[in-house]
């Protein structure tokens, strides 16, 4: 199926108004965050109107409709990831499903496949937004496990000549972004994932970037963990999947202490659940979980191929506008073979965040700054840039449109 943004845009009420006294919103800011369809929206508030109880608890009716709703979300979740259901874990967001992971190996005993000893090493990369880096930074150091990264090369790709000393036989964890949030970069899993498993390392993937916008099966990927989040796949904040194999999760000491959690507890002990309820402590993000499934849905329903060329396509369109002028500089792999709809640039004299004001004016939404990735600004050489971020409903006049307020954006500096 071919995407139509004209008819995907009628399901998103947002683009209903203008913004910027009466223009056109010209929404290049996915990366960040996406709008959300009517269907999402409906999730949510009829969780809310119509069956609002505490999933996994009551006794009456309204729990049992709460639970039976929420639990069909994480069925939905699961095939859309090509998974089973007690893989799926709801959290509030993919930082905290890293988080858990951090903080759920570190406190493994040393019996624990998990257990992270003094020496132990976690493999990260130089293009990890701060979600996937600083997690894994302070387990190396509460736990005295050293840090060890690939280096980004000159074309915005993983440098992976020295692979085999990067992860090496102390390698316990390596965690990678699937697809780099400033320049697009998709990752060659399979060779990483080979090497850690033949040292007997788990790989775990921050998958934010890449479940939104292309067919992602777990299982066909080999790795062992995936994270992503609610938000940026059309679904609502506050919502976040951490996906493991069964036989990882059965291992995996709790992150989160308290009700729901549990198998038997007494005044001084407590006995843990099966996963997934073992890492749902508390009443779960209900409504939020609900809405997400309805996302998932919504994105299967147009289809993640689909939806992966449409956006390939714009990209193209994008990149190739922006190399035709000459005072722009493009971060990341200048084609579009193993890369996504994010671009990153920076323009001659011109301050990102002068440029994003600029643009916001004329309706134009981008994202400027480190995007939560500065040291992978500090290897670029540069303390800013600004990023565009396509998704199904962005359409080619989205992209003539801000191609066009680059060059009037250039006029207008050079006049000022
Ligand atoms: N990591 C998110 C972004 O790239 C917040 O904008």
């Amino acid at each position: 199926m071919t995407v139509n943004p004209a008819l995907i845009r009628k399901d998103f009420p947002i683009f209903e108004r203008t913004v910027r006294e009466g223009k056109k919103l010209v929404y290049l800011d996915n990366g960040a965050t996406s709008q959300k369809p009517n269907s999402v929206i409906e999730a949510e508030s009829d969780f809310y109107r119509f069956k609002n109880a505490a999933v996994h608890r009551g006794a009456h009716q309204l729990a049992e409709e709460a639970t039976e709703v929420y639990e069909q979300a994480r069925d939905l979740v699961a095939s859309f990831l090509g998974g089973v259901s007690d893989e799926i874990i709801f959290t509030k967001s993919a930082t905290e499903s890293l988080n858990l992971l951090a903080y759920a190996i570190g406190s493994a005993e040393p019996s624990n496949r998990f257990h992270l000893a003094e020496g132990d090493k976690i493999v990260v990369t130089e293009m990890e937004h701060h979600a996937n880096l600083i997690p894994w930074q302070q387990l190396a150091k509460r736990n005295r496990a050293t840090l060890g990264w690939f280096e980004v090369n000159s074309e915005g790709r993983l440098d992976l000549s020295q692979i085999e000393s990067i992860i090496d036989s102390k390698t316990k964890i390596v965690a990678l972004t699937h697809q780099s949030n400033v320049l697009g970069t998709v990752n060659p899993l399979q060779e990483i994932v080979k090497r850690a498993h033949e040292v007997g390392a788990i790989v775990i993937l921050d998958a934010c970037q890449s479940v939104p916008h292309m067919k992602i099966n777990v299982k066909e990927l080999g790795i062992d963990f995936l994270a992503f989040s609610g938000h940026k796949a059309l679904g609502p904040t506050g919502v976040g999947i951490l996906w493991g194999r069964s036989e990882m999760l059965a291992d995996l000491p709790p992150f989160l202490f308290g009700g729901s959690m549990i198998e038997t507890v007494s005044m001084t002990e407590a006995t843990w659940a099966n996963p997934p309820k073992r890492f749902e402590a508390g009443v779960p993000n209900m409504a939020q979980a609900v809405g997400l499934g309805a996302a998932v849905k919504y994105l299967t329903t147009i289809g993640l191929e689909s939806i992966h060329d449409h956006e390939m396509k714009l990209t193209q369109q994008l990149i190739h506008g922006l190399q035709s002028n000459s005072d722009v500089e493009i971060y990341g792999p200048a084609g579009c073979d193993m890369r996504g709809g994010v671009v990153s640039f920076s323009l001659a004299n011109i301050h990102p965040h002068d440029l994003g004001q600029f643009l916001d004016s004329q309706g134009i939404a981008v994202r400027t700054g480190h995007h939560c990735a500065w040291p992978l600004n500090r290897k670029l050489g540069v303390v800013a840039t600004t990023r565009a971020s396509v998704y199904l409903y962005n359409d080619s006049s989205d992209i003539d449109a801000l191609l066009l307020g680059v060059c009037d954006a250039q006029r207008f500096f050079a006049r000022a």
